[in-house]
């Protein structure tokens, strides 16, 4: 495992011990020197405590968080990341960043396409600890936050996102480590639920996230869990900027930007291209 902020290091359990591959350790991916400035910024998007409930909530969804995934985004979360995945297919043999890796659900992805080199990217060693013992040779986990990425400028052929630029504590500050890190013509793949700029969808949208959304999947998770983990996606729901506004966002720190909705815009894919890279 390799720990954003600590020494870069063997991770040994009692099960296996993961090889690091020389690229890494010689210093061409990550930075030698972690910003010790706190991350929480002008565009922070949630309290500390809302945040860590967040991550609380997808550790304890592990079990089922897939399955419910797919119940509640109408069988849809599965394909989008797929459809994003392929974007970056012509990166299939270098880096490439599954940024809120969690449960490892678009690693697992990006690993059955053949991409060979995949860093996923969360702030819970719970979840990749357990991402790591399912997903198979080529998955490297880096326990570390969007806001504040451990990685060099231009060391990634390509980014991916899933269902997890809502949940960071600052959006901004995050495309704008994505578009650090990507290189020149590489791809940032942004999926996640929508907010959409028509003030009628954005009113049918919340009326499911708050209403529909936590019912369906408390009837699914049934007694699997005392409470329930989705409940969580309401309020990064409510912090969400429209789906305009993220592909505004985008395309400042990227260059260029274009804008897919899904299901009335509750769903969304914002695909970014690097024409803005400096090394500097
Ligand atoms: C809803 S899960 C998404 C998991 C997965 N990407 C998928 O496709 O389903 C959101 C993940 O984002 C992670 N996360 C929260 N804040 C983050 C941050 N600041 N930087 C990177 N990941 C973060 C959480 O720990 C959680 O694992």
């Amino acid at each position: 495992m390799l720990v954003c902020g600590g020494s870069v290091s063997e991770f040994n359990s009692k099960r296996r011990v993961y090889s690091i591959p020389g690229s890494i350790l010689s210093g061409r991916l990550f930075k030698d020197w972690i910003s010790q400035e706190p991350i929480r910024g002008d565009t922070s998007n949630h309290t500390s405590d809302e945040w860590n409930d967040v991550k609380k909530a997808v550790e304890q969804a592990l079990p089922f968080y897939e399955s419910i995934s797919e119940v509640i985004s109408f069988g849809l979360a599965g394909p989008l990341r797929r459809r994003a995945i392929r974007r970056l297919e012509t990166q299939r043999n270098d880096w490439v960043l599954d940024s809120g890796t969690g449960p490892g659900v678009s690693s697992r992805i990006l690993l059955d396409d053949g991409f060979e080199k995949v860093i996923g990217l969360d702030p819970s060693l719970i979840l990749l600890r357990s991402s790591k013992t399912r997903l198979r040779d080529g998955f490297y986990p880096v326990r570390g936050v969007a806001e504040n990425l451990p990685f060099r400028n231009g060391s990634m052929a390509g980014a991916i996102t899933c269902f997890s630029l809502r949940d960071v504590r600052d959006r901004e500050a995050s495309v704008a480590e994505f578009a650090r890190v990507v290189r020149e013509t590489g791809r940032l793949e942004i999926v996640d639920v929508g907010k959409p700029d028509s003030p009628f969808f954005q009113r049918l949208i919340s009326l499911y996230v708050v209403l529909v959304m936590p019912i369906v999947a408390k009837f699914f998770i049934g007694g699997r869990a005392r409470g329930n983990p989705f409940r969580l996606i309401i309020p990064t729901f409510h912090q969400l900027s429209t789906n305009h506004n993220l592909t505004v966002l985008a395309e400042r720190e990227f260059g260029s930007s274009r804008l897919h909705e899904f299901l009335l815009g509750g769903l969304v894919i914002v695909e970014a291209r690097q024409t803005n890279f400096s090394r500097s």
